[in-house]
């Protein structure tokens, strides 16, 4: 029998008639690019969505981290988490910054406040924390070690959208946060991203930034091309009114999912008190590396196709130096994240994890 492949994720697609509504202004203006009224509508909603002071659309949310980097003046050792997209640590990279990684907390899978007071050093300037799945980082002891040592703290928000800690936008915390609006994420314009800053004067700089370093003639700074055009800026404000819709219906899956996993050698990453969740992902972690290759073989020939979000842990990239992180090389190493979209049905659900009872019963 052949089956319908399920993909771990799938793109949401307004519908089309809204999507043209917003498209039919861009050509109703004739501006299609360059900080343009659909740009400026969206940046406006993101901003008193999250409550934040200032928010900028970006190109992607790997321009994102870059330009917020740059913007805040970060340079030299950033101590980053090895559990993360490998755009956090290319990031740094491209900005000529040094990651030294610290291991990630086995129960939230983010960054271990302890390893990073370990590492902190006189050449350290910043920390790049990911809000991994959407899962909050411990920002209150972060935020006191960063204090104690002068450094700044960006958060990688890019799976962290309508993610609320202790009463505020996850996005309130630190000096800037990024956000990712790829296709893949709950919120999208096809390609895109954001940062989120509290003080003008840097989002000052993040503005040139991304627009090649001018205001007209008058040239300020370096910078590049990092903008949003109005056609993924429309797909934003068709994409928005969803929103809620759709995380509703990813925590239906969630929940499947939980009920139908009951009882299975599998652990779960847990979320910090205080934590209204966006159901971004839904990550199993297997006892060991096998089990993790056997399941993900089998659902493949069943057609589903499962992803090792996030593999390998990046203090074992070809291009970085680093001490091994123990604890994110194993959950690396063990961890799947199973499809999670919005219409994946009752059947479907029961399709996937009967595959997992099979393979570890
Ligand atoms: C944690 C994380 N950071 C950064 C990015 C990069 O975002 P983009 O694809 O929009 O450049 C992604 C993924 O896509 C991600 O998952």
């Amino acid at each position: 029998m052949t089956h319908v492949p399920i993909h771990v994720t799938k793109a949401f697609l307004p519908p089309e008639e809204e999507y043209f509504m917003w498209l039919s202004k861009a050509y109703a203006t004739g501006i299609l690019t360059n900080n343009g009224p659909i740009h400026r509508e969206l940046e406006e909603a993101l901003r008193a969505r999250f409550g934040v002071p200032y928010l900028r659309l970006m190109s992607n949310g790997t321009l994102a981290i870059q330009l917020a980097i740059r913007a805040l003046g970060v340079k030299g050792k950033v101590i980053t988490t090895p559990f993360s997209y490998v755009a956090t640590t290319s990031a740094l990279l491209w900005e000529g910054c040094t990651p030294v990684f610290a291991d990630i907390l086995p129960d939230t899978c983010c960054i271990d406040p302890a390893a990073i007071e370990a590492l902190v050093d006189a050449d350290t300037t910043a920390i790049l924390a990911t809000h991994v799945y959407g899962i909050p980082c411990d920002v209150d002891a972060i935020d006191a070690i960063a204090r104690k040592h002068g450094l700044k703290v960006i958060y990688d928000a890019a799976h962290a959208f309508d993610v609320i800690h202790k009463g505020k936008s996850i996005l309130a915390y630190g000096d800037a946060s990024t956000l990712s609006f790829h296709a893949t994420k709950l919120f999208h314009t096809v390609e895109g991203g954001a940062v989120v800053l509290n003080d003008a004067a840097t989002d000052e700089r993040l503005r040139l930034l991304r627009s090649f370093g001018h205001v007209g003639d008058e040239h300020f700074s370096l910078g590049m091309n990092a903008k949003m055009s109005e056609v993924h800026a429309a797909m934003g404000m068709a994409v928005l009114p969803h929103v809620e819709h759709i995380i509703a219906e990813r925590k239906r899956v969630f929940e499947d999912y939980d009920s139908a996993l009951v009882g299975l050698p599998l652990e779960r990453p847990s979320l910090p008190e205080g934590t209204v969740y966006n159901y971004a992902y839904y990550p199993v972690l297997f006892t060991d590396e096998l089990t993790r290759e056997r399941v993900l073989d089998h659902l493949a020939k069943q057609a589903i196709f499962a992803r090792r979000y996030f593999y390998p842990s990046l203090d074992a990239l070809p291009y970085v130096n680093s001490a091994p992180c123990g604890v994110s090389r194993s959950v690396a190493g063990r961890v799947l994240c199973l499809p999670l979209q919005i219409d994946l049905q009752v059947q479907d659900i029961q399709r996937i994890t009967s595959v997992l009872k099979e393979v570890l019963g």
